[in-house]
């Protein structure tokens, strides 16, 4: 009991500390998310978090609480549904933001410190590193938001199958090439599945087609060249193994 008393005094005097030194007004600098291409290096340091569009929950927030705090079965106590740790189902938008949260205020918000601390994920689930808590941090400053829309803003860094590169083929490329009109509208290529996807991306056709390369059918058919930052994201999905990810 007085072990239990001086662990809660001692989070109380972290968070202190913690909120101490990160809530000084209103203006916080956005840390640059690894950027790989040193262009995007975020250098105006008067930006706000409000502003801050370089996070996106379905994209960047969602899927770490999926992946490190929602895990069910094999003897860990998590956050699933079915498991309900502690009240916490934090394998939805809603379930995230239900308890421990304070939209505009991390600091504030226990789902936030608790990762800070250490003290969750719990092995064997490794601590949250540096970017994770970051795209936390900055999310629940932003007040929260349930945003799916990530790809408003293209992002060269980011480049899986499922959140960048299908709602671009969808937008540009379904209307010819679903797989009910790919026979008479798409030249019979498919790219409304990951496998028709795949395929093209290895074959080279997807890029060479994307990119006007002589020898190849220019696309979107009849329409503009897709912009630098889209295709750079469908060559970046197909250097790293054009995964199903
Ligand atoms: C207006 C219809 C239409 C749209 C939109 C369209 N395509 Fe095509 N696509 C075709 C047709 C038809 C062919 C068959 C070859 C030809 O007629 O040029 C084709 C061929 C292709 C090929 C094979 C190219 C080759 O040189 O063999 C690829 C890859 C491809 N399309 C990808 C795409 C992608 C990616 C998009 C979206 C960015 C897209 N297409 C948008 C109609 C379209």
């Amino acid at each position: 009991m007085k072990k239990n008393v001086f662990f809660s005094l001692s989070v109380l005097f972290a968070l202190f500390l913690y909120a101490c030194t990160h809530k000084a007004g209103t203006v916080v600098v956005i840390n640059p998310v690894t950027p790989i291409d040193t262009s995007h290096h975020n250098t105006d340091t008067t930006q706000t978090e409000v502003f801050d569009t370089s996070v996106c929950f379905s994209r960047d927030v969602l899927p770490i609480f999926q992946g490190s705090c929602a895990k069910s079965g094999a003897g860990l106590s998590c956050h699933s549904a079915a498991d309900r740790e502690e009240g916490y189902i934090l394998d939805s938008y809603a379930g995230i933001v239900a308890k421990g949260l304070k939209r505009g205020n991390a600091a504030g918000s226990k789902i936030y410190t608790i990762c800070v601390s250490g003290e969750m994920p719990q092995s064997p689930t490794p601590k949250l590193d540096s970017t994770q808590l970051s795209y936390i941090k900055r999310w629940i400053n932003k007040g929260a938001p349930n945003d799916t829309n990530c790809f408003a803003n293209c992002d060269t860094t980011k480049f899986t199958y499922k959140l960048a590169i299908a709602p671009v083929m969808k937008t540009y490329c379904y209307s010819c090439h679903a797989t009910a009109a790919a026979s008479s509208s798409g030249g019979g290529i498919v790219l409304d599945t990951y496998t028709g996807m795949q395929t093209q991306a290895l074959n080279g056709k997807l890029m060479g087609s994307l990119q006007h390369t002589a020898g190849f059918s220019a696309m979107p058919k009849g329409g503009a060249k897709l912009s630098g930052c889209k295709i750079t994201q469908v060559r970046r999905w197909i250097a790293a193994g054009a995964q199903n990810n």
